[in-house]
């Protein structure tokens, strides 16, 4: 099968570079069309600088990385340096990129990509959905040229950011409303699945068993990361929620979904970001997106091994 055609938008952010390092080593099954950077876990100066790092420690400088949003659609921003550390990347030394940012917005980006592709692309978002909502709001056509949009992103149960809201959901609500209201083809990558994925002690043998530049800095980052998870959760290790995206793409047969109509909150703080997954139809909704319930965990770490192993 020809690879299929893919643009990453994340905020790097550990598990971000983790999920991009499990892309860029997946030429034959991705094409990478580009990655574009969005204000999360760190500022956008960072995790504009940080995508770049992480495709030049891959060996991939040729890849066009593009900078969105600073801020969220309508409330100020909120990032995670607890989590992630002051740089986004914290773990690790990488030297200042060298390869340059392109100079058009990622939201400009989006648009004339979308609206100029041949095959529909598919769009892997790995944090606040503020660079496609946007994108949507300024040229709703986009839609029509979008073959998936797969999301880390939401809780049918419980929240990380607050009881009730994942972090990317939360830091920026109004654009996650337009996202799972644009009728494009979506599936919801939540907490109740990344969670699952966490990344042992074992599981982390066998990638700094790998000796590479690449496996050296994941290991960096995930035991920097980690910390985090283990004192907040009691986990053995750190929850691996973005690779689980490219590994959706790459093996979706290690996950399992249930169609349902998802909402956003965007009224009461309380709640504000919290996904409302309609599994039972209690609404008169139709199901608007494909809510993976379920992952094979040895399975998504075969392949994130296997597949690091080929830097
Ligand atoms: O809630 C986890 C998500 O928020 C991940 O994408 C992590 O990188 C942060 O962006
Ligand atoms: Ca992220």
């Amino acid at each position: 099968m020809a690879a299929k055609p893919v643009i990453i938008d994340c905020d790097p952010g550990v598990d971000d570079a983790i999920a991009l390092f499990l892309a860029l080593a997946s030429p034959e099954h991705l094409d990478i069309l580009a990655v574009t950077a969005v204000a999360g876990n760190v500022p956008l100066t960072l995790t504009q600088a940080n995508a770049r790092k992480i495709c030049e420690l891959a060996g991939r400088p040729d890849l066009s990385v593009y900078a969105g949003c600073p801020r969220p659609v309508l409330r100020p921003l909120v990032t995670a340096e607890d989590v992630h550390g002051r740089t986004g990347l914290d773990g690790i030394e990488l030297p200042e990129p060298t390869m340059l940012l392109q100079q058009q917005h990622a939201v400009n980006f989006l648009i004339e990509c979308l609206l100029n592709v041949r095959e529909s692309v598919t769009l892997a978002m790995l944090g606040p959905l503020t660079n496609l909502a946007i994108a949507i709001i300024q040229q709703p056509q986009i839609c029509q040229h979008i073959n998936e949009v797969v999301l880390m992103g939401g809780a049918v149960t419980h929240g990380n950011i607050t009881p009730s809201a994942e972090f990317n959901i939360y830091v920026d609500p109004h654009a996650a409303h337009v996202v799972f209201a644009a009728g494009v083809p979506l599936t919801m990558i939540s907490l109740d699945v990344t969670n699952r994925v966490i990344a042992t002690p074992e599981r982390l043998q066998a990638i700094r068993a790998l000796n590479t530049p690449v496996s050296a800095a994941a290991i960096g980052l995930l035991e920097y990361y980690g910390a985090f998870d283990m004192k907040r959760y009691g986990t053995a290790g750190p929850f691996l929620h973005d690779p689980c995206v490219i590994a959706y793409l790459l093996q979706p047969d290690l996950f399992t979904y249930r169609r349902a109509y998802v909402n956003v909150e965007i009224t009461s703080e309380l709640t504000m970001g919290r996904t409302v997954v309609d599994l039972w139809q209690r609404t008169n909704y139709l199901p608007n997106a494909n809510v993976v319930d379920s992952i094979n965990v040895e399975g998504f770490y075969q392949l994130l091994t296997q597949t690091l192993a080929r830097f």
